[in-house]
C-alpha cells in the first residue's frame, strides 16, 4: 500500500486569478462547520438509531469521513445537498475491512478516527493525502498507547496509522501538552470504549463540540472549559444535528469586507462558539466594524448574523490568550495585517507550522511575493502593513492559504495568480463563486 493516497482536490495545477474587485455587498451564508460535520457523522455512526444531519459541510474532508464509515458498514443517505441520514450501528457494530481507510486532507478525520478505531475488535489502517501524510500523529498515538491502544506509524510518527483491534482500553487522566481539540476528542472517543474514567485537562480551553455532542447523544459526560471527564460502557442514542455556518469560512469575508473600502456585508447564521471567535476580538482590536445581530441558539450552538462594514485597520500585538480561539484564522489575520496601518506582532502560534501547510512560512512567502514586509519568527511573525502589488503566489495545497491570499489580492495594485488551489474544496466548495457574488475579484485561471 502506498503511504499517501491520491491528492484530494486532485489537480495541483488548479489556479485562481484574483485582483482588486468591487466593495463587498449583500448577504450570504457560508457552508456548514467542518468540525461539527465530522463529529456529527462519527457519533451518528456509533449511535443506536437514525441521526439526521442538516447543514452538513459538503467538503472533501467531511465527505472523506462519511466515506470511511460507509466502508465500515454504516448506511449514510444523502437526501439532499447538505443533509445526511446516518443509520447508526451502535458502538460495536462497525465491520472492519481489509483495505486502507482514506482520510484525504483531514487531520480532524484521521486523529478522531484513531481514537474511535483504537477500541474496535478489528484492525484498521488510516491513510491520507500528501499533506496529511506529513502531519504529526504522535500527539494522539502516545496517549492512546497509554490507554492500551496499539498504533504503528511511519518513522517520525507520521501516517499511515496501523491500528490494532481487539485491545482492552483503560481510561487515563491526561494533560495535553499543546491545546488541541483533535487530541482531546481522540481520547474521549477512545474513552467510550475504555474501562474506567478518561479525564482530559487542557493548557488552554479548545473547541468543545465533541463534549457537547456526546452529551446530546445521551452519553454521561462532565465538562467545563479546559476539562472533560467520561467513563466507558454507556450507549450513544441517535439525535438530530443542525450544523451552524462555519466561523472559519466566514472569517475570510470578515477580513475582506473590513479591508475593501465601501463594503457592507451580512454573514448569516454564523456559528459563534466562543472557542472559535478569537478573530472577531483581534479584528475589533485592529479597528474593525463588525456587529453581531440577532444572536440566538441553533442546534445547541450560539449563532449570530454578522454585519461587517469597511473600517481602516491598524496593526496590533495579537494577545497570546486569543491564539487557540483563532488558530485556523491566522492566514486571514496575516492578510489583514499586511494591509493594515502599522505593525502587527503574532506570538505563541507555533502550531501554525504543523497545519495543512506550515502556515507561517506559506503566508509569509505569499504575502512577500506581493510586496508585504513580513519577518517570520519561530512561533509567529512581525508584519508591517503597506501597499501590495500583483504577482504569482502559491497556496501549497492549503485551502486557507489560497482563500487568504485571494483576500489580500483585493487590495493589490496588479493581478495576482494563486496556484494550487484545488484543496479549497476540502472546507469551502464554491468559495470563488460566493466571493465573486459578494464583489471580490477571484475566478479560476484559464
Ligand atoms: C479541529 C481542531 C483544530 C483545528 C482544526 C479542527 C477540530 O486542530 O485547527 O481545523 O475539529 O477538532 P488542533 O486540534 O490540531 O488544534
Amino acid at each position: 500500500m502506498s503511504a499517501a493516497s491520491a491528492d484530494h482536490g486532485g489537480d495541483a495545477q488548479q489556479a485562481w486569478i484574483a485582483g482588486a474587485g468591487a466593495p463587498l455587498r449583500g448577504s450570504l451564508r457560508v457552508p456548514g462547520d467542518k468540525s461539527v460535520s465530522h463529529r456529527a457523522v462519527m457519533l451518528g455512526a456509533l449511535a443506536q438509531g437514525v441521526t439526521r444531519v442538516t447543514g452538513f459541510l459538503e467538503g472533501e474532508d467531511t465527505r472523506a469521513t462519511a466515506r470511511v464509515f460507509e466502508r465500515l458498514g454504516v448506511r449514510i443517505e444523502t437526501p439532499s445537498a447538505s443533509e445526511r441520514i446516518v443509520h447508526g450501528v451502535g458502538l460495536h457494530g462497525l465491520r472492519g475491512i481489509d483495505a486502507p481507510l482514506d482520510c484525504g486532507n483531514a487531520g480532524t478525520g484521521m486523529r478522531l478516527l484513531a481514537g474511535a478505531l483504537a477500541g474496535q475488535a478489528f484492525d484498521s489502517v488510516l491513510i491520507g493525502d500528501a499533506s496529511l501524510s506529513k502531519r504529526p500523529m504522535r500527539r494522539v498515538t502516545e496517549p492512546l498507547a497509554a490507554m492500551g491502544a496499539r498504533i504503528d506509524t511511519q518513522q517520525g510518527g507520521l501516517p499511515p496509522l496501523r491500528i490494532q483491534g481487539g485491545r482492552a482500553l483503560l481510561g487515563i487522566e491526561y494533560t495535553l501538552p499543546v491545546a488541541s481539540a483533535q487530541v482531546k476528542s481522540a481520547l474521549l472517543l477512545a474513552g467510550l470504549y475504555a474501562r474506567g474514567e478518561t479525564v482530559v485537562h487542557e493548557p488552554h480551553p479548545t473547541r468543545d463540540y465533541t463534549e457537547r455532542m456526546l452529551a446530546a447523544f445521551g452519553w454521561p459526560i462532565e465538562f467545563s472549559p479546559g476539562y472533560a471527564r467520561l467513563s466507558g460502557g454507556h450507549t450513544l442514542r441517535a439525535t438530530d444535528v443542525a450544523v451552524p455556518a462555519d466561523f472559519s469560512s466566514a472569517a475570510f469575508f470578515l477580513v475582506a469586507a473590513s479591508v475593501v473600502p465601501g463594503s457592507e456585508l451580512l454573514l448569516e447564521a454564523v456559528g459563534m462558539n466562543p472557542r472559535r471567535t478569537g478573530l472577531l476580538a483581534a479584528l475589533r482590536l485592529m479597528g474593525a466594524d463588525i456587529v453581531e445581530e440577532n444572536p440566538r441558539a441553533e442546534g445547541g450552538e450560539p449563532v449570530a448574523d454578522l454585519r461587517v462594514r469597511y473600517a481602516p485597520l491598524r496593526g496590533i500585538e495579537v494577545p497570546e490568550a486569543l491564539v487557540p480561539d483563532m488558530i485556523d484564522e491566522f492566514p486571514a489575520l496575516f492578510a489583514a495585517a499586511a494591509v493594515a496601518q502599522g505593525r502587527s506582532v503574532i506570538r505563541g502560534a507555533a502550531e501554525l507550522r504543523v497545519k495543512e501547510s506550515d502556515r507561517i512560512a506559506t503566508m509569509a512567502a505569499g504575502l512577500r511575493a506581493l510586496g508585504a514586509r513580513i519577518e517570520e519568527t519561530p512561533d509567529g511573525a512581525i508584519i508591517d502593513g503597506g501597499a501590495l502589488h500583483g504577482g504569482s503566489v502559491d497556496s501549497h495545497g492549503d485551502h486557507r492559504i489560497a482563500m487568504s491570499l485571494s483576500i489580500a489580492a483585493q487590495l493589490a495594485s496588479g493581478e495576482v495568480r494563486i496556484g494550487d488551489v484545488a484543496n479549497v474544496a476540502t472546507s469551502f466548495p464554491g468559495f470563488e463563486a460566493l466571493a465573486a457574488k459578494a464583489g471580490m475579484r477571484v475566478s479560476p485561471a484559464a
